[in-house]
């Protein structure tokens, strides 16, 4: 995904030729960055040989699962959708742990049913639906309890889960009585203790910081977990900071974490797997002069990525072709809805544009799509994959008709 000359090419293909084809707005993903992506991550943690199951929510389409999966993944899970299509990707169960505060009676059971490797519980009561359950098929079923560290990631406020105001995971004094009443359960396994601080982190400290907590807790706890799930949350570099997330150096300090365990680490990364991997194309419908700043209205829109709406996140936006000319005024990137928070963002010296030319929006594999709505009554985009300069589409665009 870069520049050859002066076009834009994904996996060698020109995204001008793309979206010929396919038309804007159209999210395109490169399986080779998926691939090296993953190469990465594996070589960064190769010495603790972790299960590292992708988390679904940051990227759901079932071509993509397949495809990581089939790289050696399991995947993490937040919803009986999540769960089904993991599986339909072809996603081993015993690859599939259970994420979340409101797993409902339905989902507890359906999980239980297919045997998945763990349900990562987060209440008292969801503890007692699963042992209830458990006991009504005559099953001993593996379970994990999520503690709260109570832990700043040091992350954006929003996408920050480790932290006691937050809802996620029990208190260290919850998860201690919660470790007893599984440990004398007939029906439940306690096999994990799991955590997950945030996402977007790129310091180690706060990783560390849950590593001593987990440390102490364990200890009090005097049991073997036969897992510790680490969560996820590896942050990327969306363009606008240098820091890199020191994925080698959280690896010792894991194995240092692990002497004198007998445990597997598991790790639920989405956006380090999936959020570089991902362009979305876009067409300029109209410039438009405004008080201090050119409008720049693109055919994509805040249904369709809404980082930048939601959590004033900035993706780096490029053009499809470039040339060697520069804006006099800043230009405003917008989409058609109508809110003012329909904003990508505003670029100084950007390249003259005009309209119907083609720009590229960059980083969004995670949490693009997946966040995406039909607010405005706006068709979601296709999604496209291109794996050995191939295109697939792996996801139509939205009918309007079926809209309507
Ligand atoms: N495991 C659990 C239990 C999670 O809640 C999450 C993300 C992950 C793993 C994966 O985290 P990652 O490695 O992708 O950071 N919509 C927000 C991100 C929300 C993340 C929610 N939980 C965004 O667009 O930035």
């Amino acid at each position: 995904m870069n520049y050859k000359k002066k076009n834009y090419l994904i996996e060698g293909i020109r995204a001008n030729q793309i979206v010929k084809k396919y038309k804007t707005p159209s999210y395109c993903y490169s399986y080779k960055r998926i691939r090296e992506n993953i190469n990465f991550f594996k070589k960064n943690f190769q010495k603790i040989n972790p299960l590292t199951c992708f988390a679904v929510k940051a990227n759901p389409n079932r071509a993509i699962l397949k495809e990581i999966g089939k790289l050696g993944m399991g995947a993490d899970v937040v919803s009986i959708g999540e769960l089904m299509k993991a599986i339909k990707s072809g996603i081993k169960v015993n690859k599939i742990v259970f994420s979340g505060v409101g797993k409902t009676f339905k989902e507890i059971e359906y999980a239980i049913n297919k045997k998945i490797l763990l349900i990562n519980a987060e209440s008292k009561s969801e503890i007692i639906t699963i042992e209830k359950i458990a006991r009504s098929k005559n099953r001993k079923v593996n379970v994990g309890i999520r503690l709260n560290p109570n832990i700043d990631a040091k992350t954006l406020k929003q996408i920050s889960t480790g932290k006691k105001e937050n809802k996620f995971g029990v208190s260290e004094k919850n998860f201690l009585n919660l470790a007893n009443y599984v440990k004398s359960s007939k029906n439940l396994n306690l096999k994990c203790l799991s955590v997950h601080i945030g996402s977007q982190i790129l310091e180690i400290k706060p990783y560390i910081k849950m590593l001593n907590v987990l440390d102490k807790v364990i200890k009090k706890a005097n049991h073997n977990f036969e897992y510790i799930d680490l969560g996820g949350g590896f942050g990327i570099n969306y363009g606008n900071n240098n820091i890199k997330l020191n994925l080698r150096k959280y690896s010792e300090s894991i194995k240092k974490f692990l002497k004198g365990k007998e445990s597997k680490i598991i790790f639920e990364p989405g956006r380090s797997i999936i959020g570089n991997a991902g362009a979305l194309l876009s067409k300029v419908i109209y410039i438009k002069e405004g008080f201090k700043k050119d409008f720049v209205i693109l055919d994509a829109a805040m249904n369709d990525l809404i980082r930048p709406a939601l959590y004033n996140a900035n993706h780096r936006i490029i053009p499809a072709i470039k040339n060697n000319s520069k804006s006099k005024k800043i230009y405003e990137f917008v989409g058609p809805i109508c809110e003012s928070t329909d904003k990508f963002s505003s670029v100084k010296n950007f390249q003259r544009l005009k309209e119907n030319d083609i720009i590229i929006i960059c980083d969004v594999g995670a949490y693009g799509m997946s966040l995406s709505s039909n607010y405005n009554l706006r068709p979601k985009p296709c999604e496209i994959l291109i794996k050995n300069s191939k295109i697939q589409i792996i996801n139509k665009r939205q009918n309007l008709r079926d809209l309507i």
